[in-house]
């Protein structure tokens, strides 16, 4: 009890500390990134309205994330190493243009274009914008450097994409993205109580979700849960503290599955092992709350499973799955050199009510219509979002890589996708 305290006086120096050091980069980085204005609303629980972080009043129905076309340049303000193995560090990025940044929900991701010497092009990885959405002025992303996975031939490359944040991008330096994006996003108009579930890494999206709830005095039930594999593991430990000090409708969790010396039960963390249904029903009086679920794919797998099996219904549980392209090496290739000149395909867009020719001008169905005006949902261009799949109402497509999530027959990812007979798509 008096380690805790004593824990938690020193969390409250150290964040105190952290936050000023934050406040003074930002401050002058951010000096020239007007802040944009908060849609009004009537404030009241339950209606969906709110406060934003400076307590005005907010309708949050009504802030409808704007968006840019195409990459962004941002200058990365200020690096932070978030946990004591430091594989963890955010990214403060703020919009070399000068001009407001759109807001965006809470859970979304950026894309960004990272370069790939072997293969020669830029390619492209997401990460989830990891605070709350009413910090205005900055984009805040944070990425664990990903090494070879254990039992993995010697000379396996570590991550490339967050090996190149971790190594290459320092202070000063500019990126590029494109917009906020995702349809993984706390649902901010409902005032249900809310599950949030985070492992290792996935707590990013979960995180902006709860700085948000945090930042807008929300008075919603919160539940926590948290799973890394000990303290030094652990991202943004004096945060955790904060929040279970100063908010008491957040219930939180935290579950360490390697524990060592430097870990007190009870003080750092409060379950030994793994976020699993049984620990959720053990602490949850019922099963009628809204679940975000974010973690490496057993948990998720387990976790939904048993949501399913306790009876919670399939809408009521949101998740995402962190997963990088499938690499261009393991994916069938396309055909494009042998068949440049011959392939002409007639492609009937049915929404734009347009039919074009395919003349294999361009590498993916998506940069097709794009160049041809037919807009397409899209985020991360690379087949790992989701975010494009379209009905194929008629004809096939061929993939120039293997999709890394799975999708309905009848369904296609324009972004990785080319046509490979005529076809009469949903766009
Ligand atoms: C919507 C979304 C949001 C995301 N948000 C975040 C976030 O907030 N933070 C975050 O850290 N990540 C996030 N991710 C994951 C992120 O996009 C990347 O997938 C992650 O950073 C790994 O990319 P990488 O390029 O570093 O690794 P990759 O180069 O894709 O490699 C992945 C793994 O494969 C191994 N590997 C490489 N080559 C081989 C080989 N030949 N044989 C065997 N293994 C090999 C690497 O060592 C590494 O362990 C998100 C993903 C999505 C889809
Ligand atoms: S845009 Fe992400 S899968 Fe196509």
């Amino acid at each position: 009890m008096l380690t805790g305290t004593m824990i938690e006086i020193g969390g409250l120096m150290i964040v105190a500390a952290a936050s000023l050091q934050v406040v003074i980069v930002l401050r002058s980085a951010l000096s020239n990134s007007p802040r944009m204005a908060h849609a009004g609303g009537e404030a009241g629980a339950g209606s969906g309205a709110n406060v934003d972080a400076s307590g005005r009043s907010v309708d949050w129905r009504e802030v409808e994330p704007l968006s840019w076309l195409g990459k962004r340049k941002f200058r990365v303000a200020m690096r932070n190493p978030e946990n004591a193995n430091g594989d963890i560090c955010s990214f403060y990025l703020v919009p070399l243009d000068g001009r407001p940044i759109p807001s965006y929900r809470p859970g979304q991701f950026l894309t960004f274009e990272v370069p790939d010497p072997e293969a020669g092009h830029p390619t492209m990885r997401c990460y989830s914008l990891s605070d709350s959405p009413t910090e205005r002025g900055y984009y805040r992303i944070s990425i664990r450097k990903m090494f070879a996975p254990p039992g993995a031939p010697e000379g396996t490359p570590p991550g490339l994409s967050s090996s190149y944040f971790h190594d290459r991008v320092h202070e000063g330096d500019i990126v590029q993205a494109y917009a906020p994006a995702g349809d993984f996003y706390l649902d901010q108009s409902s005032d249900r109580p809310v599950v949030l579930i985070a492992g290792g890494v996935g707590l990013t999206p979960m995180l902006s979700m709860l700085n948000w709830l945090v930042a807008t005095r929300s008075d919603r039930e919160v539940w926590f849960f948290y799973g890394a594999r000990n303290k030094a593991d652990h991202a943004m430990y004096e945060h955790f503290v904060q929040i279970r000090k100063n908010c008491p409708n957040v219930r939180m969790f935290i579950a360490y599955n390697e524990p060592d010396e430097s870990c007190t039960l009870g003080v750092d963390y409060n379950v030994d092992g793994f976020i699993s249904i049984d620990l959720l029903q053990s602490v949850l009086t019922a099963s009628n709350y809204e679940f975000y679920v974010c973690g490496p794919p057993p948990m998720m797998t387990a976790i939904r499973s048993g949501l399913a099996e306790w009876g919670v219904p399939e809408e009521d549980v949101k998740h995402e799955a962190f997963q990088s392209p499938v690499p261009m090496s393991d994916a069938t290739p396309p055909r494009q050199a042998e068949t440049k000149d011959d392939r002409v395909y007639r492609i009937e867009f049915t929404r734009s009510d347009r039919v074009i020719e395919w003349t294999n001008d361009n590498d993916t169905l998506l940069e097709f219509a794009e160049a041809n005006g037919v807009r397409v949902r899209c985020s991360c261009r690379a087949g790992n979002c989701g975010t494009c799949l379209t009905a194929l109402h008629d004809g096939s497509v061929e993939y120039i890589r293997p999709p890394s999530r799975e999708y309905e027959a009848g369904t296609c990812l324009p972004c990785i996708a080319r046509p490979s007979s005529d076809m009469v798509i949903d766009l």
